[in-house]
């Protein structure tokens, strides 16, 4: 895979020009696409992702300092971790961390929280995620990191349990309340497979992606800022339309307890905007529990129709689209050889998945980026991508 290595030798170059010495490891983690299941994983519901082929890569070695040393590439920046100043948010001299630092502080510590060995370390990494766009660039940081504690901590842990550590990570140090779905992903990530994931009780499995199928990813380039905050309303929006279902359902615990039919009957006991979050959450779940049966029996065709589904709920209920989004998603609906598109990830910008006939994707993926940069004058970045392995050492 050629694009994966550029990072690795810059990365490598780069530690040995700044440490004096090679690496002694690299670690890779990729980010993630998710095809269904959106804004479900904080409400117990099931998710089915893939992990992609663009990855961070980070070259690390131990410390023999009081901190560790980390120098981010693409922002070309470094910022100096110490267990002593980690709570604090800060760096030694007083200063406070870099925003992006705040993702691998935030895994040492919460490892530290469990009483995991994180010990100093110098460490490069790079990333060919495109950052802040719905494909979990933030959580690939996070399991490189993980990754790279692990090796040098000397203790192993499976890669679920290295995931649930990086969400506390992201919920508890970042303050982003995320459920599991993007450090799942990112960790137990299956060459060739798709993830099906059931967010409560962690179990999960591979479903197939079938051999004439491409899976295409279209970012529109557009960024919307205080996401985090929009993010954790929506979650509020889900938890107060709990409490007051419980009303009538004392047993449920999260919106996945909550039927279809019962969600109808009860949806006018809750406020209006509650009520419209809430109903995005059980139809997605259903939509997801009915994509299984679809995707073991190859019926792409179902599939793709569940996914544009729940593109409009995301964009009518949950409303977490916008313009470039829906630019995005009209044109590869309409395009020859494309059974579902819909925005994926958080949203408020970012990324479109498209599930396209694989000897049409090339095609497909040249008419989108051009009508896309016909009508909003911004070019996007439009990718084939393949489902890989999940994080581990090289
Ligand atoms: C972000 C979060 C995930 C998930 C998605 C929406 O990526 O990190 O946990 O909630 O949004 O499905």
């Amino acid at each position: 895979m050629t694009p994966t290595m550029q990072p690795i030798e810059q990365i490598a170059k780069i530690f040995k020009d700044t440490f004096g010495h090679e690496p002694a490891h690299i670690a890779r983690a990729p980010g993630r696409v998710n095809l269904l299941g959106e804004h479900v994983d904080y409400n117990g519901g099931f998710v089915l992702p893939a992990a992609i082929d663009r990855a961070t890569f980070i070259a690390f070695a131990p410390s023999t300092t009081l901190h560790s040393s980390v120098l981010a590439v693409d922002l070309n920046q470094s910022a100096l971790i110490a267990p002593s100043t980690i709570s604090e948010k800060t760096q030694p001299d007083g200063t406070p961390l870099p925003d992006w630092a705040h993702y691998p502080a935030g895994v040492m510590w919460s490892l530290l929280k469990e009483n995991l060995a994180a010990p100093n370390l110098n460490a490069v990494f790079a990333s060919d995620v495109p950052r802040g766009a719905g494909l979990s660039s933030s959580a690939s940081v996070e399991m490189a990191f993980a990754v790279a504690w692990q090796t040098l901590g000397g203790w192993t842990l499976p890669p679920m349990q290295l995931a649930l550590l990086a969400q506390q990570a992201e919920n508890e140090y970042v303050g982003v309340k995320s459920g599991i779905m993007d450090q799942f992903a990112s960790a137990c990530g299956v060459e060739g497979k798709l993830l099906l994931l059931d967010c409560r009780s962690l179990e999960w499995k591979t479903l197939p992606l079938p051999e004439h199928i491409s899976i295409v990813i279209a970012d529109t380039a557009v960024r919307r800022k205080l996401t985090s905050g929009e993010y954790n309303n929506r979650r509020a929006a889900c938890e107060e339309a709990v409490k007051l279902l419980q009303n009538h359902l004392p047993e449920i615990k999260s919106l996945r307890d909550v039927s279809v039919e019962d969600f109808n009957r009860l949806a006018n006991t809750l406020p209006h905007e509650a009520a419209m979050r809430a109903r995005h959450v059980v139809e997605e779940i259903a939509r997801a529990r009915q994509a299984e049966p679809a995707l073991e029996a190859g019926n792409i065709q179902l599939f793709g129709a569940l996914m544009n589904a729940c593109h409009v709920s995301l964009r009518d209920l949950y409303e977490v689209s916008c313009p470039e989004l829906e630019t995005m998603v009209a044109i590869a609906q309409a395009l020859e050889g494309c059974y579902g598109a819909r925005l994926t990830g958080a949203g408020f910008g970012g990324c479109t998945v498209n599930l396209v006939e694989k000897n049409l994707a090339e095609k497909f993926s040249s008419a989108l980026a051009k009508k896309y940069e016909d009508e909003t004058g911004i070019a996007p970045g439009v990718f084939i991508t393949h489902p890989s392995a999940g994080a581990s050492l090289l």
